[in-house]
């Protein structure tokens, strides 16, 4: 990539092209969407939009923190409640792929009534190289349907535009610190959300464990950057697994789930190392994790494999 300030210039001018009149952009409070919502912001002040879809599979308190956040970027936008549509899209599935047309489905099917409601036809996504590039052409196999890309149906009348398309996730952070955004360096987060980290079918209940697990995970791996123990891994999560195992409290045997903690390090999100978790951090992750899901999660295992062969996430 040329240097930030240029891509940012040539973007601006570019959007402005693209869009002639309103436009709605697909903000899920991640680096690449927020960053293109700034840039809509930049390009087009109040005929752009951004629209905050709360889909019920996101982490614990990320209405919140991604409210914050678009405030502090000086963002429009609006928080559009849709829990029960996309569980209910879910309903009985359990094929990763079919997750991800459904989610990505449901996605569009919501965008086009947001745009119709704000008057236009473009959607502005923070679509980026990897999105694209996994979600399979005449090139390649598809790995992923990456949810901003595989989800379009044929019978849309959306108009995408997507300013980011060439960027690798390096670059697009570089982009967002030239733009001000706060914390450019907050993990990635998968568009179609904890449905893609509850392996299997997903119920409210089995989504509400993978919540309470992710968001374990996360406040130990912070706390041991905080305190110096380990530097700030690029991605840390935890994906609850299609299992049933046999665990054992106080007298009786219990039949529960599984969790696995996956940590890895990247520079672009096309490869990954699986990197490793001094064992007191580990201790505290699989104690806290059978304790607040006590009788449930009965198994926390570490995933230690790089990509490839694995991908980032497990669906
Ligand atoms: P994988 O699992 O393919 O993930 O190795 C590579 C990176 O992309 C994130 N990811 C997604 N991001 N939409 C996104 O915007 C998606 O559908 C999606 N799936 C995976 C993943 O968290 C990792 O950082």
């Amino acid at each position: 990539m040329k240097d930030p300030a240029r891509f940012v210039d040539e973007a601006i001018a570019q959007l402005r092209r693209e869009v002639a009149g309103t436009a709605i952009v697909a903000a899920s409070g991640g680096i690449d969407s927020t960053a293109a919502a700034v840039l809509a912001e930049r390009a087009l002040g109040e005929r752009a939009r951004a629209i905050f879809v709360d889909t019920g599979l996101l982490r614990e308190g990320e209405v919140d923190t991604v409210s914050d956040l678009f405030r502090a970027a000086g963002l429009r936008f609006e928080v559009v409640p849709a829990a029960d549509r996309f569980l209910s899209a879910l309903d009985g599935v359990a094929d990763p792929e079919e997750k991800r047309r459904r989610i990505g489905t449901a996605f569009i099917r919501l965008f086009e009534a947001e745009a119709a409601r704000f008057g236009t036809d473009r959607l502005i996504q923070g679509t980026i190289a990897p999105d694209w590039i996994e979600s399979g052409g005449s090139l390649r196999d598809t790995i992923k349907t990456h949810h901003n890309v595989g989800g379009v149906p044929a019978d849309s009348k959306l108009r995408l535009v997507e300013p980011l398309r060439d960027l690798y996730k390096d670059e697009v952070r570089a982009v967002a610190k030239f733009l001000g955004i706060p914390s450019p360096d907050r993990q990635p987060f998968p568009g179609p959300g904890l449905a893609v980290r509850v392996a299997g079918p997903v119920t409210a209940e089995r989504l509400r464990r993978a919540r309470v697990a992710n968001a374990i995970v996360e406040e130990e791996v912070q706390r041991a950057v905080r305190e110096g123990t380990i530097p700030p891994p690029w991605q840390y999560f935890a994906v609850l697994l299609p299992v049933r195992t046999v665990g054992v409290l106080g007298d009786n045997r219990v039949h529960g789930e599984a969790v696995s903690v996956r940590v890895v390090e990247s520079v672009d999100a096309m490869t990954a190392t699986a990197a490793g978790l001094p064992r007191p951090v580990l201790g505290r992750i699989s104690e806290r994790i059978t304790r607040a899901l006590h009788g449930e999660v009965v198994r926390v295992l570490y995933d230690i494999t790089d990509k490839p062969p694995a991908t980032i996430e497990w669906e």
